[in-house]
């Protein structure tokens, strides 16, 4: 329970701890002469922020632990930095603010890995890690070779790239490099940010005291997973069609939505969620937090089983009343 960030205790059929790329090579080898291995699923695993686990997993478990963070290389415009796959996302953010490549400061404070940011595409605060990739290195353990994957292959959108389509357990990311750029912006388009320098009466802020702001913004908002298990936002804000949400808005004003760039709309699924009554909402062992309804949050002692009956017990809620379906965020596996 310790390696998934909500809390569920499960047990693996096989687990290991990758801290190399020769242990994969000599995993590689294993899987080869070994068939029943080889036949097992598998799960990669970095800080277990994003999963819905359940009890027992027959899965070999790939624990990702590749360390190392350095300055690969400098360009006219660009820092290109490189962190391993297992070093901790917001503690990476935090040294490439103290060695002033800044960038990356609106996504402080996200849980889970390096190797995991770049599968779904993190982002926050008016920020997509996209922005800022460079590219990867992977490791097949199909061919056993290594593959660099540009920001074009990985086909990054909303949540979503090109990992969450492949088949799972396949490439094992090794480490990503960033670009960060030389000139800097403070990127202020989220309101939250500007109300939280403002009072801290900062007027031009350095990214270190954005990374500050957002730190704040989400302790208010999103709970610590050390005290109470959660997964982050449960569910993606669903997108839809400038007509759907006309109607909403005919009906429900104050509908939180965003005008994306091709002209749909991004609804805000958290409010949704809490205008059908789900907002602070407990069961035995699993409940919606109170402050933030697009959270689930283990009470004690909750299984992915008990997880996805409140699941889908929102979705069903949210569909009836709104006509949205409402797409799961986490991997249930
Ligand atoms: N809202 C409500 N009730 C709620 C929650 C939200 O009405 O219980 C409304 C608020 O009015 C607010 C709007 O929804 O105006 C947006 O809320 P918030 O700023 O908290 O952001 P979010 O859309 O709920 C998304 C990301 C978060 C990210 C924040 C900040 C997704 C699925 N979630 O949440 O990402 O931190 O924006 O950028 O896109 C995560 O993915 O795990 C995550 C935490």
């Amino acid at each position: 329970h310790s390696l998934n960030t909500f809390g569920i205790h499960s047990h693996a059929h096989t687990y290991a701890r990758i801290e190399s790329v020769s242990q994969l090579l000599a995993l590689h080898q294993l899987l080869n002469n070994d068939v029943a291995l080889r036949k097992l699923p598998r799960l990669i695993l970095g800080g277990g922020s994003n999963l819905v686990l359940s009890d027992s997993l027959p899965h070999l478990v790939l624990h990702m632990e590749i360390g190392g963070r350095e300055l690969q290389a400098e360009t006219e415009d660009h820092f290109i930095v490189r962190a391993g796959s297992g070093e901790s996302w917001h503690g990476f953010v935090l040294w490439t603010l103290a060695q002033n490549y800044p960038g990356l400061e609106n996504l402080s404070l996200i849980p889970g890995t390096v190797g995991a940011a770049p599968i779904q595409n993190i982002g926050a605060y008016g920020m997509e890690m996209q922005e800022y990739f460079h590219s990867l290195r992977a490791f097949d353990l199909e061919s056993g070779v290594i593959r660099i994957f540009d920001k074009q292959a990985c086909e990054f959108a909303y949540r979503d790239s090109v990992f969450k389509r492949t088949e799972p357990g396949r490439f094992v990311i090794l480490d990503v490099n960033f670009a960060l750029p030389k000139k800097w912006q403070a990127r202020l388009t989220y309101g939250d940010i500007a109300s939280q320098l403002r009072e801290s009466n900062i007027a031009v802020p350095t990214a270190m005291d954005i990374s500050q702001a957002v730190i704040a913004i989400r302790q208010s908002k999103l709970p610590d997973p050390a005290e109470i298990g959660n997964v982050g936002s449960f569910f993606k804000n669903p997108i839809v069609s400038r007509e759907q949400r006309d109607r909403l808005m005919a009906l429900y004003p104050a509908c939180v939505s965003y005008l994306q760039s091709n002209g749909d709309y991004k609804l805000a699924a958290g409010w949704l969620i809490e205008q059908c009554g789900w907002k602070g909402r407990r069961y035995e062992t699993v409940g919606v937090y109170e402050r933030q309804a697009l959270v689930l949050v283990n009470l004690g002692g909750a299984t992915g089983a008990d997880v996805r009956v409140l699941a889908e017990e929102i979705q069903v809620d949210v569909l009836n009343r709104f006509g949205v379906k409402l797409e799961v965020e986490p991997v249930f596996v």
